[in-house]
């Protein structure tokens, strides 16, 4: 019987349970797929905690890569033995096999591995959406990526940096900082000793910055307000240190008629043809060396707690995969 982790409860990484599951033919419009190599995210930490609610019990993790076993009735874009990767859910990516619609499927182009293609999904398709529609970024524009040696903000900050930005990441350790610079960080910060707001004032000369991209939430959110220009774009997605307090949204008059946004992968590959254009996209980025794809940590999928607890410890860089 195939396995996967699954959770009755939620709770720290100890909830994670390697299991036996069924998995019945592919229904009319999925195919059934046998992953390679799975994507750890910390929205995964999200769910298995339940700051995100998801029915129980359940599957966790949104990213894979594999090989198509079996195709359901309907579906005309994949056939078995494609090589296809997911990025965004639905749930029930920590799995050896699992069904999947279709429609959320992208074909793997040749050159990309499967360990690089389950790193990349959910973390480059973000990093393609927030810089490339939530606030475009310009060649000349200055621009602030939290965690910037976190997987996503690697990706971030490569791509970033082709786009001619200069780019200011935070980082929590000074060997964070060195990974940052090696992937087009101009400037690193360690905010874990440093006030990054005052740092970004002194690096713009007084003048603030178009833009914050801000993952962290509760511990970061009011001073990376404080970094932006009149009439900058505060973008807020994700909560790695907690949720956001509510708060009084007169304050972005006061700080300057600031815009916040609290975008979600969700909404951005809703339409197939957003998904296909944006993965197009980075698969190009990627192709052309814009963007490398470091896969800095590797574990066993039924290892997945322990993934966890060092994804949640800080003690992970770049992009981390869970080998069924
Ligand atoms: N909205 C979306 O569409 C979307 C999609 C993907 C990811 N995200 C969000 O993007 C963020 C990054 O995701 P990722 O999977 O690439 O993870 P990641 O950045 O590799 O890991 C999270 C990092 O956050 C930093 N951090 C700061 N305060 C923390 C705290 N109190 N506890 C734990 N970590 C803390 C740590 O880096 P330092 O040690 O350098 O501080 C840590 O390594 C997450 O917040 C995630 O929810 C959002």
């Amino acid at each position: 019987m195939p396995k996967a982790i699954r959770f009755h409860q939620t709770g720290g990484p100890e909830v994670l349970q390697w299991e036996d599951v069924v998995v019945p033919p592919p229904a009319a419009g999925e195919v059934r797929l046998r992953h390679h190599a799975v994507g750890l995210n910390y929205i995964d930490t999200y769910h298995r905690s339940g700051l995100y609610p998801v029915p129980l019990p359940s599957g966790i993790g949104v990213e894979g890569a594999g090989v198509v076993e079996a195709v359901g009735e309907g579906v005309a874009d994949f056939s078995p033995g494609d090589r296809v990767a997911y990025g965004g859910g639905p749930l029930g990516a920590y799995s050896e096999v699992r069904n999947i619609p279709a429609h959320r499927l992208v074909k793997l182009p040749d050159a990309i591995s499967f360990e690089q293609g389950a790193a990349m999904m959910l973390q480059g398709l973000t990093a393609q959406y927030l810089l490339r529609r939530t606030y475009r970024v310009e060649p000349g524009d200055t621009v602030l990526i939290h965690a910037a040696a976190g997987g996503v903000g690697l990706m971030a900050c490569q791509w970033a940096k082709a786009l001619g930005a200069t780019v200011i990441g935070t980082v929590g350790s000074d060997e964070k900082a060195r990974i940052a610079h090696g992937h087009g960080c101009d400037h690193t910060i360690v905010y874990t000793r440093e006030n990054f707001a005052e740092r970004v004032r002194e690096i713009t000369g007084g003048a603030g910055l178009p833009v914050v991209y801000d993952s962290i939430g509760k511990d970061t959110f009011m001073d990376s307000l404080r970094c932006l220009r009149p009439l900058g774009m505060m973008v807020l997605f994700g909560a790695a240190s907690g949720p956001v307090p509510p708060f009084d949204l007169s304050l972005l008059n006061t700080m300057g008629s600031l815009y916040v946004t609290r975008p979600g992968i969700a909404a951005y590959t809703a339409k197939r043809e957003d998904l296909v254009t944006m993965a197009n996209e980075l698969f190009e980025v990627v192709g052309f060396g814009k963007v490398r794809i470091e896969v800095n940590q590797r574990y066993l999928l039924k290892d997945a707690m322990q993934a966890h607890r060092d994804l949640e410890a800080r003690r992970t860089t770049g992009s981390t995969v869970l080998l069924p």
